[in-house]
């Protein structure tokens, strides 16, 4: 069991309550047609999952509006649309991931992947259909007027979409798919950084910046948000890997030991188990440098930490 502090225990109840509240809001269980692909969509969003990326923008927002001295709760609001639709573009990615064609994995959030209830053609377009809907969710909330959240809203469109795409999420597994497919080691270090930061850390540090965009962070916020958030997102990966040798499969809630089998480039494949663990507490060091040097503090600090001592 990881040991969580008080505070961020508290707080990750709270704002996983909320969280779960607005993806029911947003993605609701009846009324939307054809009800096979939302039930397919709803089916992979909620079965629960750490909702990391939500509570990363939810604490990014916070984190600012704090430093800045502006209101909390009006910066956790306006971060909420941005926040959940990262959580439909993630569920996404891992719907995509889980594919035969992919890493053709049958286990997700603890439960069968959604090609083994709904079929491979209705998993895609679940998948397709999630990551629509989160570009929707964030062009349309907040519905403010004012130009300055419109201006907010445009960039934080900007920020997910290049994340998610070519250059991000979606170059990183592809970059995944060839890899393993070659034979497992072909990628030296900066390679291996390099995939990790795009397939997950893009869409991590997404999430810390989208909360922060939408709280109207000034520049100097923005920077650090984005280098915490980097650092971070190539930490979670680096522990997803190591967690994919040494957790169990009913603790992940997916199938251990996939990585090996594939033979996928990890962390551990390529320094070991021990040096990987060293290099992710270096990320998280360098994570919490950038936030110190900018003054924001909040619960930032703690899920990073939370991050590299997770066990699921
Ligand atoms: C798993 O992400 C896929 C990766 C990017 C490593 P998470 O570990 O955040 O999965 P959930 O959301 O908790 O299910
Ligand atoms: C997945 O990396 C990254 C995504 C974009 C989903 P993995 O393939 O290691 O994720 P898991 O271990 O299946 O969750
Ligand atoms: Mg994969
Ligand atoms: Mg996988
Ligand atoms: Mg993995």
């Amino acid at each position: 069991m990881t040991v969580i502090a008080a505070d961020l225990s508290a707080w990750l109840d709270t704002r996983r309550r909320d969280v779960e509240d607005a993806l029911e809001r947003y993605v609701p269980a009846t009324g939307r047609e054809p009800g096979l692909v939302w039930e397919a969509m709803r089916y992979s969003l909620m079965a629960g999952g750490k909702r990391l990326r939500p509570l990363l923008a939810i604490a990014a927002a916070e984190g600012v509006a704090e430093r800045d001295a502006r209101d909390i709760d009006a910066a956790r609001q306006a971060a909420m649309p941005a926040a959940c639709a990262l959580e439909l573009i993630h569920t996404y990615s891992l719907v995509h991931d889980d594919l035969p064609a992919m890493d053709d994995d049958v286990l997700r959030r603890g439960r069968p992947t959604a090609h083994v209830v709904y079929g491979e053609g209705l998993a895609i377009l679940a998948g397709d259909a999630l990551l629509t809907e989160a570009f929707a969710l964030l062009a349309r909330e907040p519905s403010a007027a004012n130009p300055a959240m419109a201006e907010r809203k445009v960039a934080t469109i900007a920020i997910v979409a290049e994340a998610a795409g070519a250059t991000g999420m979606v170059g990183g597994q592809a970059i995944d798919l060839r890899a393993a497919v070659s034979g497992g080691h072909a990628l030296d270090a900066d390679g291996l950084r390099d995939m990790h930061a795009r397939k997950t850390g893009a869409l991590i540090r997404a999430s810390a910046l989208a909360g922060a965009v939408m709280a109207g962070a000034s520049a100097d916020a923005m920077q650090a948000v984005g280098a915490f958030g980097g650092q971070l997102g190539l930490a979670f990966q680096i522990v997803d890997d190591i967690l994919d040798v040494e957790g169990a499969s009913a603790d992940l809630g997916k199938t251990a030991g996939k990585d090996a089998a594939a033979g996928k480039p990890t962390y551990p494949s390529l320094y070991g188990l021990e040096a990987s663990r060293a290099l992710a507490q270096e990320c998280a060091g360098r994570a919490l440098e950038a936030l110190r040097s900018a003054g924001i503090t909040g619960q930032l600090p703690a899920l990073a930490q939370w991050v590299v001592g997770r066990r699921n």
